[in-house]
């Protein structure tokens, strides 16, 4: 008999393509995980559309002043949905302390730029592939990366590369790595929920590396 399925509740605030992608990939009966919650701090997100689509609950839950509120709320309705991972797809908040700690070694994010490069508080959509462009560098990428308090600043779980090109403009820069996004977010999924790659190792070989 095949083992239960991870449960994954994934965050969105946009347009939700990694959520597509992660959703397109858990309809093969041998992926190991399926979606079964989208939360969205933003009502009119589009992602809310598409998990309504696969018929996936969807829920909004307002940013709030106090981001320990929202956390609070926001783990109400993933322990309702009995969600044991957490990915951020395009989430644009940055969550409180007490939820990541909550959740430690259970949250990934994606983020378009190689990390370390590119990330951190501020670097986010088109700002990435600006910075990007501006700095003159022939390569860029994504990463899927577990979440810590530091923004963007987790242990790597899965990078894909993608060349700079010498015309290349934002959008076509952006559509290179989202390709490469919905490709590497749901193989890192796959890889962190199968114990093929573990929070405690890879924080565990950044401390030798240090
Ligand atoms: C992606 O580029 C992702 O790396 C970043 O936000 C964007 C989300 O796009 N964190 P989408 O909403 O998944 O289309």
């Amino acid at each position: 008999m095949r083992g239960a399925r991870a449960r994954l509740a994934v965050l969105v605030s946009g347009r939700g393509t990694n959520l597509q992608a992660i959703l397109d990939a858990t309809r093969a009966p041998e992926y190991p995980a399926e979606v079964v919650v989208v939360v969205s701090d933003r009502p009119g997100a589009y992602a809310l559309e598409r998990a309504r689509q696969a018929g996936v609950p969807a829920y909004v839950v307002p940013w709030r002043r106090d981001p320990a509120d929202f956390g609070r709320r926001l783990a109400e309705v993933l322990d309702a949905h009995q969600a044991q991972w957490v990915c951020l797809a395009g989430f644009l908040r940055i969550l409180p302390p007490e939820f990541v700690q909550r959740y430690r070694g259970r949250i990934l994010n994606i983020h378009p730029s190689l990390l370390p490069a590119f990330g951190g508080r501020g670097m986010y959509g088109e700002r990435v592939h600006q910075a990007v462009l501006a700095s003159g560098a022939v390569e860029s990428g994504c990463t899927v990366h577990f979440v810590t308090e530091d923004v963007d600043a987790g242990p790597v779980v899965a990078q894909a590369r993608v060349p700079v090109l010498p015309d290349d403009t934002v959008e076509t820069l952006a559509a290179r790595v989202a390709e490469q996004e919905h490709r590497l977010y749901p193989e890192a999924i796959r890889r962190v929920v199968t114990g093929q790659v573990r929070f405690d190792d890879l924080v565990a070989a950044e401390q030798l590396a240090r």
